[in-house]
């Protein structure tokens, strides 16, 4: 696919999902900042196998002046943004009786707070150019719930609704916005399974393999992509046939 002239923002490229995401892009003919939270190292490494002037941009999506001056930095780089790629993510696992508030909190900033803060920055350009796309990072569990996960599931369901809200008021500025929900990836997030928990899962994947950054990355594209300029609103599952809906 040709992402030629686009300038992109990804968050939590740093690793996993994120990494294979900014590498597709760059690939594609995309320039792209990505973000990282305390992993420069690896958002260097990551920096150094691309070919182009991609940048790195230090963001925690905990805290509304990080995102503000990560934006900031790649807005004044870029003078104009096409694609938001909401990325960045994290569990904090415990079943609902031992689940503190700040276990729940911590996720809601990350997962959806974060996500809503730093699409709501990256617009102005958006609507000024009258063009944009914007992806977020969901869940397959965020459809059909995970034990262990109240705090994580309720913000990927969460994410799916914002995107949807903000599909329709944007679409009239030419501005799209979809969801991508993985199912099971080979990331550091999976890394934590024990290998019980990864042979029972694997045992619900129809098309019988864990997925891969790179399945997720191939849809991230599409969606930044001209052939997916019909496309608003909706979640893209790339699970292996695990939720079918
Ligand atoms: N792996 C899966 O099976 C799976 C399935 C469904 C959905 N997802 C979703 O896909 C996305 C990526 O997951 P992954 O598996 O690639 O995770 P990962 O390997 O753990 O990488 C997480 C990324 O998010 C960044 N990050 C973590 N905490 C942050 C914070 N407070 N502020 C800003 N950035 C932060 C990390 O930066 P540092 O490197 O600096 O820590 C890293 O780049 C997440 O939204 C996740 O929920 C994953």
């Amino acid at each position: 696919m040709n992402l030629q002239g686009l300038k992109i923002l990804v968050t939590g490229g740093s690793r996993g999902i994120g990494a294979g995401v900014v590498q597709q892009l760059a690939q594609s003919g995309a320039t792209v900042a990505f973000t990282y939270s305390s992993n420069k190292e690896s958002a260097e490494k990551i920096l150094e196998t691309l070919n182009g002037d991609h940048s790195i941009v230090q963001m925690n999506m905990e805290d509304e002046k990080s995102i503000e001056t990560g934006v900031a930095q790649v807005l004044e780089k870029f003078g104009t943004l096409d694609g938001l790629v909401n990325n960045a993510g994290i569990t904090n696992d415990q079943l609902i009786l031992r689940m503190g508030v700040d276990d729940f909190d911590r996720v809601y900033q990350v997962n959806l707070r974060g996500a809503f803060y730093c699409t709501k920055l990256c617009l102005r350009p958006m609507l000024k150019a009258r063009k944009g796309s914007l992806i977020h990072i969901s869940s397959v569990v965020g459809h059909t719930g995970n034990p262990g996960q109240a705090n994580y599931t309720a913000m990927k369901a969460g994410l799916e609704g914002f995107s949807r809200s903000i599909a329709l008021e944007l679409s009239s500025r030419n501005i799209r916005s979809n969801c991508v929900a993985p199912g099971f990836i080979e990331s550091d997030m999976t890394h934590a399974l024990t290998d019980d928990q990864k042979k029972l899962l694997l045992e619900r994947i129809p098309l019988g393999r864990i997925g891969t950054a790179q399945d997720v990355a191939n849809c991230v594209e599409f969606l930044l992509s001209d052939k997916s300029n019909y496309i608003t609103g909706q979640t893209l599952h790339v699970n292996g046939g695990m939720y079918l809906n």
